[in-house]
């Protein structure tokens, strides 16, 4: 195995996982791991610690006459579950037809990864940078990087980059590079309805005691109308309508209609909002999700009970110029309006990241489009992405520089899901653009 391949698969090997606290000390042995890594090529480079998981701080010796480029990235990982429908298990990395398959690998640990070795394999080659640059790997990306707006404060002077680099999004298409110049944002929330004060006999009480599983569904039921529009009033007011120049643009896009995306995910149908085409749904349009569920026996075979309490975890994606805070208002107003009286609702709020747009169009987006000629013969694809980087409009709004989003995960990687993966060669050409992309960043 190559040693870029080696590094990547201990990288991997951590069971980084922010959300479950049964893996504190494993995100903390990760990031031990990568500053020290870090400083085997020779940056400087620490560790520190936050009121959550530790931020990993890297940088060669910054020179006035130099342009710097900060490098954003996350070492922690969503949870593996569920575990028995991967062919392999999630943190023993390997290799099948071209593709590496480890929780993580695409998203973020191969494309960060591939950013620090475009930097080790320039250093070696040349002695030097054509920047300043500084990589900035936090751990608590997947829970909604509760702590890194203070970090940025406290950190602003030091920090000061030119412009941020991220590659923590897909290509359009495999082996296309591609310009993600939107996000979604996000919002997350714990919805849970309290019946009787214990678990009852459903024959003994049913028909008299209130069953918190039935009318949570009535409840999530009118998150949605017939259309699939979300219901909740006001939800769709501070929408920005996708512009004409988009349309055109995503219309000449190689993966762009139901069937392409109904192949992907391997399902007969799609779902969504009527009168939006599936690029649009994705990339333009808030959607409310049911992340989980649950209430009452959930065991092999069946059980006569009625359940005392059931929950369900929402997600709200949103686009600009939605707020998190806007909408969490709107959506705990709908959820008490609708609350059936025979339960009692309690909501718990969530993490929250604010929706991304930028201008792709930028001395810097060029200049990332010149680097993406160099390495792969073509020009950036402008698109946008459904996801969310919940520090991205705090990026913006602290260190006020432009924002490049260039993924180096192809679609299908099943990010977030069993059997994550991420091709060698976008590894393999991540390094070599990385070197481009600092090289062409470096003239402004
Ligand atoms: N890499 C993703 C963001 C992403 C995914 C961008 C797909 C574009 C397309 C990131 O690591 C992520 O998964 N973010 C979470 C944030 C949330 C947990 C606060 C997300 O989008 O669910
Ligand atoms: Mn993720």
């Amino acid at each position: 195995m190559s040693p870029s391949l080696e590094s990547l698969f201990d990288f991997t090997r951590f069971q980084s996982i922010s959300a479950d606290a049964n893996y504190t000390p494993q995100v903390a042995a990760c990031a031990e791991w990568l500053k020290s890594r870090f400083l085997a090529m020779g940056l400087e480079a620490k560790a520190y610690p936050t009121a959550g998981h530790p931020v990993v701080l890297a940088r060669n010796v910054p020179r006035a006459d130099r342009r710097t480029v900060l490098i954003y990235g996350h070492y922690d990982v969503q949870p593996a579950d569920p575990l028995n429908e991967w062919t392999t298990p999630p943190f023993e990395p390997r290799v099948e037809n071209g593709m590496i398959y480890a929780r993580g690998i695409a998203d973020n640990k191969g494309q960060i990864m591939a950013h620090i070795l475009g930097v080790e394999k320039a250093l070696a080659e040349k002695g030097d940078l054509p920047v300043n640059v500084i990589f900035l790997v936090e751990g608590e990306e997947e829970i909604g990087s509760g702590h890194l707006e203070a970090f940025l404060k406290e950190h602003r002077e030091a920090l000061n980059p030119h412009v941020i680099v991220i590659s923590d999004t897909s290509m359009v298409a495999p082996g296309v590079p591609s310009l993600d110049y939107g996000l979604r944002g996000v919002l997350a929330m714990e919805v849970r309805l309290h019946g009787a004060a214990t678990d009852l006999h459903s024959g003994s009480y049913g028909g008299i005691a209130p069953n918190p599983a039935m009318l949570l569904a009535r409840l999530l039921a009118t998150l949605h109308d017939e259309q699939f529009r979300v219901a909740v009033p006001g939800f769709y007011d501070a929408v920005i309508p996708v512009q004409d120049w988009e349309r055109k643009e995503w219309a000449q896009l190689p993966m762009s209609g139901e069937e392409d995306y109904k192949n992907e995910i391997r399902s007969p149908s799609l779902f969504g909002e009527a009168g939006y085409t599936p690029l649009e749904r994705l990339w333009a349009r808030p959607t409310a999700e049911v992340n989980g569920i649950g209430g009452g026996y959930q065991g092999l075979g069946s059980k006569t009970v009625i359940p005392r309490e059931a929950f369900a975890k929402l997600t709200f994606r949103l686009v600009p110029n939605q707020t998190p805070e806007e909408i969490e208002e709107k959506v705990i107003a709908h959820l008490k309006r609708h609350c059936p009286p025979e339960v009692r609702l309690e909501i718990s709020p969530g993490h929250g990241g604010a929706p991304f747009l930028c201008d792709p169009k930028g001395a810097n987006s060029l200049a990332a489009g010149r680097a993406a000629m160099r390495t792969w013969g073509q020009d950036l694809a402008l698109i946008r992405g459904g996801g969310s980087i919940p520090i991205l409009q705090t990026f913006q709004r602290i260190l006020g520089v432009d924002i490049l989003l260039i993924g180096l995960a192809w679609p299908g990687c099943c990010a977030h899901a069993p059997n994550e993966n991420f091709p060698v060669e976008s590894f393999e050409t991540g390094i070599r653009f990385n070197q481009a992309l600092l090289e062409e960043l470096a003239a402004g």
